[in-house]
């Protein structure tokens, strides 16, 4: 029954849309047919077909005839307004030129020079016509036809102060940034100041400018970028988009530093690797000017030597330090910390290396029903002999503990899933640890987890109402979420998701609770008959 209504009504939606289609299609069509017939009737009706036979030549017109004399100016104006017509050779342009006065006497001159008097062709241009409406009708066969184009009354004003209707073909051409100028010509900003950016763009029509500042799209179009009281994320790429539609945009891009002091970020705050292997740490530093990066133990730099190796790596805007140990011995675990240091201040990260597992990430939760399944990754060098997951709703004291089964690794990665029967919808956070044989490892950080989504059309449902802002709130997380958070460094896991993301993330989430919505009340609709 209910499938059976549904189909009902697509179809009726689809043969709704059908019929509007039609109608907009239909109605288009009419406006043709009817202008079609008005030009064809102005053509028939055409009482100045014969001026040219009557005409001599190139001669002033005839002053025995009233209509073609010079008339008053105060009498006369054009109905017509001036032009910019945007062509390409091939193209066939008409430049009307309507007048309250059809008895006047026009001539169009193109870029200064006579090419039409009184409907007579005083060019030898074979792509011009002149219509009995002084329409001016210009194939355009070559580049010399771009320019203006004068439709001039003769009045009996002197001939330089004759009432003109200047009409320009112009050619399309494709955009072309010149250049991004920064207001004051600088490309480093203090914290706190106004970045001015100008993108100076040709092209014809005039492209539209857009921005962007790394591969995230601002909300500011037109040629000017104006973004007062800098801050550290305002430094970057910023790049110009220049579109007229006529062929592929056109971009530049300038890089803006906004000097601060180090931003320093470790991806693995606890790094686990084993007696006689090597161990690798690694720090992540923002900074401008460029920052000098260090390592230390116990207070003392390290260089390069028959045990360290240190290495910088550039990344887009950022440096990585690498701090590479080898032939690791009993003295080698502990605490290593890295400093950077620059103009503006300086910041330092630990970053621990241990025999212990590392927990490396919390993987985004699968649901099967009313069941969810939570993945972990941890990290071993020596084989791993028990997890430990702990779970609660959010806002209890006591932890749930469960101990999922071991299985097996690959490159010293284990797999740990643990899942979650008939778990209420909520808010969750869970944690774990794992133990090898030199004991047990820190527990992550505590990470947020979702209960169950309702299935659509769970009729035994009550509140629709709670109901529905459950599962509003779980798309917001599941858009926000990544594919799987490292677990081990809350600070990086929030500094580290970009504001674009969130907020396509957002937008993609509205769209979809739209979509879900709809279903829902179709639901509703179906479940209340
Ligand atoms: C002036 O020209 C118009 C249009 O050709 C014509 O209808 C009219 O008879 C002419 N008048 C005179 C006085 O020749
Ligand atoms: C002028 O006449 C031409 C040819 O009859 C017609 O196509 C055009 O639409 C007319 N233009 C105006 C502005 O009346
Ligand atoms: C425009 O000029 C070209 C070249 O002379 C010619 O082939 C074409 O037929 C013309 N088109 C029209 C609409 O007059
Ligand atoms: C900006 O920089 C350009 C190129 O370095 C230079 O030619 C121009 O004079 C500078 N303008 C100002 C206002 O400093
Ligand atoms: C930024 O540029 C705009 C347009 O060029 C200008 O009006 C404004 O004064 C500039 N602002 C600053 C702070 O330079």
């Amino acid at each position: 029954m209910e499938v059976k209504g549904i189909f009902v009504i697509l179809c009726l939606c689809v043969v709704l849309d059908c019929t509007f289609a039609k109608k907009g299609r239909a109605k288009s069509q009419n406006i043709e047919d009817t202008y079609g017939a008005l030009v064809d009737d102005d053509v028939q009706n055409d009482e100045y077909g014969d001026y040219e036979d009557s005409e001599d030549g190139q001669g002033p017109p005839d002053e025995t005839n009233d209509t073609l004399r010079p008339v008053e100016e105060e009498t006369v104006e054009f109905l017509t307004q001036a032009q910019v017509v945007i062509a390409k050779i091939g193209d066939v342009v008409r430049l009307p030129c309507d007048v309250s006065n059809p008895d006047v006497v026009i001539v169009w001159q193109k870029d200064g020079s006579l090419i039409f008097q009184g409907h007579i062709a005083v060019s030898r241009s074979t792509n011009l016509m002149e219509f009995p409406n002084n329409t001016l009708e210009v194939n355009v066969t070559s580049s010399n036809d771009f320019g203006n184009y004068a439709c001039i009354l003769i009045t009996s004003n002197e001939d330089d102060k004759r009432p003109q209707l200047l009409h320009k073909i112009v050619p399309l051409t494709p955009p072309q940034i010149m250049a991004i100028i920064p207001s004051n010509n600088r490309t480093e900003y203090q914290l706190g100041e106004t970045l001015n950016l100008t993108c100076k763009a040709t092209g014809y029509p005039k492209p539209d400018i857009s921005w962007h500042l790394g591969n995230e799209r601002l909300d500011i179009h037109g040629e000017t970028l104006t973004i007062p009281d800098l801050k550290v994320e305002n430094g970057g790429i910023y790049r110009c988009l220049a579109d007229n539609k006529v062929t592929k945009p056109s971009h530049h891009h300038i890089e803006i530093h906004v000097e601060h002091a180090p931003i320093v970020k470790t991806e693995k705050y606890i790094v686990t690797s084993d007696k006689g292997e090597e161990a690798e740490l690694t720090c992540t530093v923002d900074a401008y000017p460029a920052a000098h990066i260090v390592w230390k133990r116990n207070g003392e730099n390290l260089v390069t030597n028959s045990q360290y190796a240190v290495k910088l790596v550039r990344r887009e805007l950022l440096h990585e330090s690498i701090l590479t140990i080898r032939n690791l011995n009993d003295d080698s675990f502990g605490t290593y910390t890295c400093l950077a240091k620059n103009s503006k201040g300086k910041q330092e990260k630990k970053v621990s290396l241990v025999r212990t597992p590392a927990v490396r990430e919390f993987v985004k939760p699968e649901r099967d029903n009313k069941d969810v399944v939570l993945t972990w990754r941890v990290e071993s060098k020596t084989p791993i002999s028990m997890h430990e997951i702990q779970y609660r709703k959010k806002g209890e004291a006591k932890w749930s503990t469960a101990k999922p089964e071991v299985s097996n690794h690959v490159n010293n990665i284990y797999l740990v899933t643990y899942t979650l029967k008939d778990l209420e919808a909520g808010n969750y956070e869970t944690r774990m640890r794992s133990k090898n044989n030199h004991g047990w490892s820190e527990f992550s950080d505590i990470m947020p987890f979702e209960g169950v989504l309702a299935k659509h059309g769970s009729s035994h449902k009550p509140h629709h109402k709670k109901h529905h802002k459950e599962k509003e709130q779980k798309e917001k997380h599941l858009a926000s979420t990544p594919e799987a958070i490292p677990a081990q460094h809350q600070e990086i896991k929030h500094n580290e998701a970009p504001v674009g993301a969130s907020q396509h993330g957002g937008c993609g989430s509205t769209t979809s609770s739209a979509t879900v919505s709809c279903i829902a009340l179709l639901f509703l609709f179906f479940i209340r008959q």
